[in-house]
């Protein structure tokens, strides 16, 4: 059988498959139904140096193969994460990441200062959350933001630090090279697609926010593309996300140039997708006769 690990940042994953922050919570609910240590790593809902309420509802709409979300941040805050959350996760037998968001940048270095001393394996900088009125997606959709984030937690973070990069920029691969210059050891891409449904009835927009981040299975070829202007662009390992549902996106997104994988909105349609994502990936692996996963990590075959 195939060598399914990877390495990110001094960072050893079991498998490439992470399961994408906001869609699975602390992975409690998840646990309940499939061991936590098959999965490669979990990123952790967005965490906050307060607790967050989030936004007002509805904040879910559904549409043609995506989703819109406008959640906002709900979080029960860093200390609460530390306190009651992290002892169980960290035995589960998977990397912990911890989804890192804040509305300054001090509110972010707050929190990655908290957990420095923890048993999280690593920080995923959120600076691409499009729901909120302060921080989130103002600082990943200019360069010099971008840089000034990362250079700033970069300095007080002790842990591998990953970038989470929004697509709502005319260049990503202009913002992935400006948080490498500032010492991101890895991006991860594409946070939401922003986006807008509107109630025919009462021509309202369904989300109260107005508008959400749009995920689901229609944005992978985006990601894909995304992902590959990026891993063309930075030397920093990319994981990548964005509609993977199926081990045949799994296989597309790594071949365009990712490391690894998230995924995400499949879990809300079916909770063991990571579970099939994983052993369909496995035997691709083997009736190729590759040896290790890593194998497919860029190798598209572009027509010239
Ligand atoms: C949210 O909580 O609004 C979503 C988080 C994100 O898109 O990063």
């Amino acid at each position: 059988m195939a060598d399914m690990s990877v390495k990110i940042a001094g960072v050893s994953f079991k498998n490439p498959l992470i399961v994408a922050s906001g869609c699975v919570g602390f992975g409690r609910e998840y646990a309940e139904l499939y061991p936590l240590g098959e999965l490669g790593g979990i990123s952790t809902k967005g965490t906050t140096i307060a607790p967050r309420m989030g936004n007002a509802t509805p904040r879910i709409a559904e549409g043609e193969s995506v989703i819109l979300n406008s959640v906002g941040l709900q979080n029960p805050g860093v200390d609460y994460f530390i306190k009651y959350e992290l002892p169980w996760l960290s035995k589960q037998g998977t990397v912990v990441i911890s989804n890192v968001a804040g509305s300054e940048i001090s509110d972010y270095i707050a929190v990655c200062e908290k957990l420095n001393d923890t048993a999280v394996d690593m920080i995923e900088l959120n600076i691409s959350c499009p729901n909120v009125k302060h921080g989130g997606a103002a600082f990943g959709t200019s360069c010099e933001a971008a840089a000034e984030i990362t250079k700033e937690v970069r300095a007080h973070c002790k842990k591998p630090l990953m970038v989470k990069l929004s697509p709502n920029v005319t260049s990503i691969g202009d913002i992935a090279a400006a948080v490498e210059s500032e010492g991101a050891d890895a991006v991860s891409l594409i946070n939401t697609l922003t986006g807008m449904k509107i109630d025919i009835r009462t021509r309202r927009p369904i989300l109260k926010n107005n508008t959400g981040g749009m995920s689901g299975s229609a944005l992978l070829p985006l990601a894909v593309k995304m992902v590959w202007e990026v891993s063309n662009r930075v030397k920093i390992p990319v994981v990548g996300l964005g509609g993977i549902s199926k081990w045949q996106d799994a296989v597309e997104i790594m071949l365009a140039g990712a490391t690894a994988f998230q995924v995400g909105t499949a879990n809300f349609t079916d909770p063991y997708a990571p579970i099939k994502i994983l052993s369909g990936l496995e035997k691709y692996l083997d009736d190729n006769r590759l040896a290790t996963v890593s194998e497919l990590t860029g190798k598209l075959r572009i027509w010239e």
